[in-house]
């Protein structure tokens, strides 16, 4: 890394300098995306600077994706994905949307099991009391970039085994014949706070897009009611207008 020349070249504070030799190195491919960033204390020495220094680089890069912070694992580059550009009348899984960009997905989950419904999902559910519903919360990560994280709410009659859910609840759903055909879906803007903020790897109080589903069968049965958080960086949604008639 082009590091040494920090104390030397030019005004401006040392933390900007060596953020934007750390994001040379990310975006000519210098660091790659996945390679760990070296630790605070070797980074500080090595480029001459206090770990103070080094921490505000590395936080101001965290911030604009380009680093993310794993708990307990360290710091890792992250490819910059550009923008996601989403349909916003098309019923897409998030799987088949990312599948579509040559982005694998993962998930790490928040919470999966069967549980009694909240007044809420008993209501947008149509479900009594005493019934089940599965619960599927999830971080979800498109090439290892955390993208949204997703709370999914279903009739346990429809996934009656959630721990078997291990990718695509769409694709679960349709195995049990399913999946919806329909969703009315509202999307709002947020301020992203913590915890999720530290999950997406941005900062307290980033823009994000709060979006809820709620899904149909084609008998008119309510499949799903599912809360997302996008992060507001990197989803754009789009629509086609036509003239009403
Ligand atoms: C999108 C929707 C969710 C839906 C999910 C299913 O992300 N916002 O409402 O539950 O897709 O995705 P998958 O089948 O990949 O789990």
């Amino acid at each position: 890394l082009p590091l040494e020349s920090l104390q030397s070249g030019g005004a401006g504070p040392l933390y900007l300098k060596l953020r934007q030799s750390l994001e040379e190195a990310i975006l000519s491919g210098k660091l790659n995306h996945g390679d760990a960033l070296p630790a605070e204390r070797d980074l500080a020495d090595y480029a001459n600077v206090s770990r103070v220094t080094v921490r505000k680089a590395v936080d101001d890069l965290v911030r604009d994706g380009l680093l993310v912070r794993r708990h307990g694992s360290g710091t890792f580059v992250v490819r910059p994905v550009s923008r996601v550009e989403q349909s916003l009348s098309r019923l897409t899984s998030f799987t088949e949307d990312m599948a579509r960009r040559g982005l694998n997905t993962r998930a790490e989950w928040l919470e999966r099991g069967l549980f009694h419904p909240s007044p809420d999902e008993m209501m947008t559910l149509g479900l009594p009391a005493d019934a089940l519903v599965a619960r599927l919360g999830r971080l979800r990560l498109a090439d290892d970039m955390p993208l949204a994280i997703e709370r999914a709410c279903v009739s346990a009659e429809f996934v009656p085994d959630p721990l078997a859910v291990t990718s695509s609840l769409y694709s679960a759903l349709e195995k049990s014949h399913a999946r919806p055909v329909r969703a009315v879906q509202r999307i709002s803007a947020c301020n992203i706070k913590n915890p999720d903020a530290t999950m997406l790897g941005v900062a307290v109080g980033a823009a994000g897009l709060s979006i809820e589903r709620v899904s149909y069968l084609a008998s008119g049965r309510v499949v799903e009611f599912t809360r997302s958080l996008y992060r507001g960086d990197t989803y754009d949604f789009v629509a086609e207008l036509t003239i009403p008639e």
